[in-house]
């Protein structure tokens, strides 16, 4: 099979590149490892840019998402049982979604097999990019015990963290940063009525929780737990035991509680791998870089990367034009180390790090009330939160 771009890994950014590419005219295959029920079970991001609202719109996957997603106007913050809110359309003129990734994924699926000129591959084994530093990559894999060779013009490497494609960039032309926190999210989701109408970041002595949901029936919650510990260890019941100590007072008191649907640790880190283009090799979303959860940016991340990345494939393909895939890892590095900073930047403020002093509590508790009392800090926090313009400099 010949086609235009071969993109490794079916999460939400290879799946979203799948359609902007289709609708731009272009021939893709998706090579996926896994099943499609297997990646529309995973339980992952809830919360949308406005940039990513409208990205998606464009892409033709907007309709549900629009009808059943949740528009949020604010946030609450809260420490110490008080808590107070950030007012978005106040501090910055945008709101965010709130949508499941199971959802953005799904929808993106069904479009793709609505659209023209796409492949999808599911349960893809041994998925390798070959001869990127040529003009003629070509990618392998195995399906049915049979091997497969695609000839293509560009390889996309969207195949997540522990995905090959960066892998295959040789050690000496990348660099990677990174910084591994000491705890992880003991997340729960539960089919109960959500706490607030809003989601709830809470700063705790006993560490982080956050409240949020994905439907009026749908809740789900997530804890700060030590790194080494599984997710099994916790009962049902001391999980919400310790939500409810760490929730404000107001809404600890209101909570639903009920068996989880899906219980699940994921480890804290912030990484980047530079560049983000090896010959004719793009990565893109979790396969070039991780945030922290806290900052509700690496969904969001893989979206304005993969706007980028189709902008420029698409004048490479139609028009010739390489400029847009030249300056693709320049352009997208710079969005995604704003959220780098955001995302750690949030994870410090709210969580309880096992080496902190006294000195460095008061420290974060001044923090979050220079949030509450200015103005100007409430539209840093929420201009960020809700998505910075693509290409945006501030
Ligand atoms: P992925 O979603 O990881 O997709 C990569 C795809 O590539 C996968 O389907 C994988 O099966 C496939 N793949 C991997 N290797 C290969 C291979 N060799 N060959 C073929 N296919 C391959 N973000 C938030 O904002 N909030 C959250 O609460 C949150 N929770 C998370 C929980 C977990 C456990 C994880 C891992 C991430 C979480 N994230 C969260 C981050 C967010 O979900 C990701 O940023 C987002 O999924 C990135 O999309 P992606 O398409 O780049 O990568
Ligand atoms: C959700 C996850 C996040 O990491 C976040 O910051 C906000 C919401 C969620 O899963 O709903």
């Amino acid at each position: 099979l010949n086609v235009d771009v071969a993109i490794i890994g079916g999460g939400p950014a290879g799946l979203l590149l799948a359609r902007l590419l289709s609708q731009a005219g272009a021939s893709v295959i998706v090579l996926e490892r896994q099943s499609r029920d297997y990646v529309l079970s995973r339980i992952r991001a809830g919360v949308l840019e406005w940039g990513a609202v409208e990205t998606l719109r464009q892409a033709g996957v907007g309709e549900r998402m629009d009808r059943e997603g949740y528009v949020h106007e604010g946030v609450s913050l809260a420490a110490a049982n008080a808590a107070f809110r950030v007012d978005f359309m106040k501090a910055c003129g945008q709101p965010v979604m709130v949508y499941g990734q199971t959802e953005v994924t799904r929808d993106l699926y069904e479009a793709l097999d609505r659209s023209d000129g796409v492949v999808v591959v599911q349960q893809a084994e041994d998925v390798q990019p070959h001869d990127i530093e040529t003009e003629r990559p070509f990618v392998t894999y195995r399906k049915d015990g049979i091997e497969h060779r695609i000839d293509c013009q560009f390889v996309a490497g969207c195949d997540g963290f522990h995905g090959v494609c960066r892998q295959t960039i040789p050690k000496a032309m990348r660099t990677e940063y990174e910084r591994v926190y000491p705890f992880g999210w003991l997340g729960v989701l539960s089919r109960t009525e959500p706490v607030s109408d809003e989601l709830i970041y809470a700063q705790h002595e006993r560490g982080f929780a956050l409240a949020s949901m994905r439907n009026a029936n749908l809740s789900r919650y997530y804890i700060q737990v030590p790194a080494d510990q599984k997710a099994e260890s916790w009962s049902d019941n001391e999980f919400w035991d310790e939500l409810r100590r760490r929730l404000p007072d107001e809404a600890a008191e209101t909570l639903e509680t009920g068996p989880s649907v899906e219980k699940s640790i994921a480890p804290l880190r912030s990484f980047v791998s530079e560049p983000m283009r090896y010959g004719r090799l793009f990565l893109a979303g979790d396969a070039s870089h991780i945030v922290p959860p806290t900052g509700a940016k690496g969904l969001n991340l893989a979206v304005s990367d993969v706007r980028y990345l189709a902008e420029g494939l698409v004048s490479a393909l139609k028009d010739d034009d390489e400029r847009g895939i030249d300056i693709y890892s320049a352009r997208a590095l710079d969005r995604v180390w704003r959220a780098i900073h955001f995302s750690w930047w949030m994870t410090s403020m709210m969580h309880r790090f096992p080496d902190q002093t006294p000195f460095d509590r008061r420290l974060q508790e001044v923090e979050l009330r220079r949030i509450r009392d200015s103005p100007a800090a409430q539209t840093l926090m929420a201009e960020i939160y809700t998505g910075l313009p693509y290409d945006g400099n501030f």
